[in-house]
């Protein structure tokens, strides 16, 4: 994007929660409530944003002029900052073609962007946008012909890392989103009509590029009709996930493997043991068990029990740069974000990806060097301190 424009957008979003207000307004409320939502009484929603900035850190300072420098090695690859984008499924209900935005967007930076299973675009689509910079997110088909034909089309996409989600033993219950009407086939009701005319840009923008559906997926169900795609995930993905077949993946991907999801150092201890190469602590953006801690509460003990024997990555409650600083104090080594991505892309279509990108960059930047630091290796020594 040009630059003059970019400083523009920054101007008038100069925040996540910027973009999160202007999201809001842009998508029908059905997407919006799919985006926001958590489960049960949501008060693992709050508690991950509430639990995230209550995390202060001490500044040091007198170091003369620091030039903030956030690039960093994970699972070695060199990336130019701490953090990526986390699989959001369903991506191109919120905002048609986010997939290709984000993707293209973390190319050009240089972060990681991780495909869902269920996205609505395909690894052939998206592994050539992201290059090097794709990861896959993987949920469980049951029959092990879908699953090695999925990671041989991931493989010969490109993507360089798998990442398999332990936290969906099954489908949470989406009060939020039952609440709104939101049924699988899509209804074409009064509300729908209503919504589809309130929001023309999402509703041009759809038609252009056709109702989402959970394009990787369509090759296996009998047919591309929704009905047939829904079915075909609710009965043959998920369910399944236990740490045989974590063995049975860990022998079929030779590349690099992460486990997404794991709050329990027990559980890691045993990711570990069966070759996993990096854990993510993460409790699905609390869209799963609403009992859970916050991620960022779990973070140290984590950490603690992993010993740096893996890299451990972190997601769930992360909008700001100063989040991303948080959970490295805490030891993560990488950090993920899944609706602030989306937020930009719902809000600023095409353009989304790299504001949200500069906005987290220069966040970042900022607050690295206000805590005394210049690279996010200086984090650890700041708290050390
Ligand atoms: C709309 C939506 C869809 C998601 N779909 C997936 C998915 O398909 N696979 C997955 O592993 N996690 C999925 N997640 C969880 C994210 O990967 C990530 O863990 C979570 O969004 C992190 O919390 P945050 O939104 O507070 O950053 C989804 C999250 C959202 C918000």
């Amino acid at each position: 994007m040009e630059e003059a424009r970019l400083k523009k957008l920054m101007q008038r979003y100069p925040a996540v929660a910027d973009l999160r207000l202007r999201a809001c307004r842009r998508i029908p409320h059905v997407a919006h409530e799919y985006l926001e939502m958590g489960t049960g009484d949501e008060a693992g929603l709050s508690r991950n944003l509430e639990k995230m900035a209550e995390v202060t850190l001490m500044p040091r300072f007198m170091f003369g002029e620091l030039k903030a420098d956030p690039s960093t090695t994970l699972l070695g690859r060199e990336y130019r900052a701490p953090f990526g984008v986390s699989p959001v499924g369903l991506c191109g209900l919120m905002w048609p073609r986010t997939e290709q935005v984000l993707a293209r967007t973390a190319a050009r930076y240089r972060f990681p962007y991780c495909l869902s299973t269920v996205a609505t675009q395909t690894p052939e689509t998206i592994g050539p946008i992201a290059g090097d910079m794709g990861w896959f997110q993987l949920y469980p088909p049951r029959a092990r012909e879908v699953r090695a034909d999925i990671l041989q089309r991931v493989r010969d996409s490109g993507f360089t890392t798998l990442v398999v989600t332990a936290d969906t033993p099954v489908g949470s219950r989406r009060e939020r989103t039952i609440r709104a009407g939101m049924t699988m086939p899509p209804t074409i009701s009064a509300r729908f009509v209503w919504e589809a005319l309130t929001h023309p840009t999402w509703t041009l923008r759809t038609l252009q590029e056709g109702l989402p559906t959970l394009r990787t997926l369509v090759k296996y169900a009998p047919s591309n009709d929704w009905r047939d795609v829904t079915q075909f995930v609710a009965q043959h993905v998920g369910g399944t996930l236990s740490w045989d077949y974590l063995r049975e993946v860990r022998q079929e991907w030779k590349g690099p493997l992460v486990i997404k999801g794991l709050l329990h150092p027990a559980d890691a201890e045993i990711a570990l043991d069966v070759g996993v190469d990096a854990i993510q602590v993460s409790n699905h953006g609390a869209r799963q068990f609403d009992g859970a801690p916050s991620a960022i509460e779990a973070l140290p003990a984590m950490v603690e029990r992993i010993r740096g024997r893996v890299p451990v990555l972190f997601d769930s409650g992360v909008r700001t740069g100063l989040d991303i600083i948080r959970a490295l104090a805490l030891g993560a080594d990488f950090v993920f974000l899944g609706r602030a991505f989306i937020y930009a892309v719902a809000a600023c279509g095409e353009e989304g990806g790299d504001l949200v990108a500069e906005i987290l960059l220069a966040d970042l930047a900022a607050n690295l060097v206000n805590l005394g630091c210049a690279t996010v290796a200086d984090i650890r020594k700041i708290v050390a301190s």
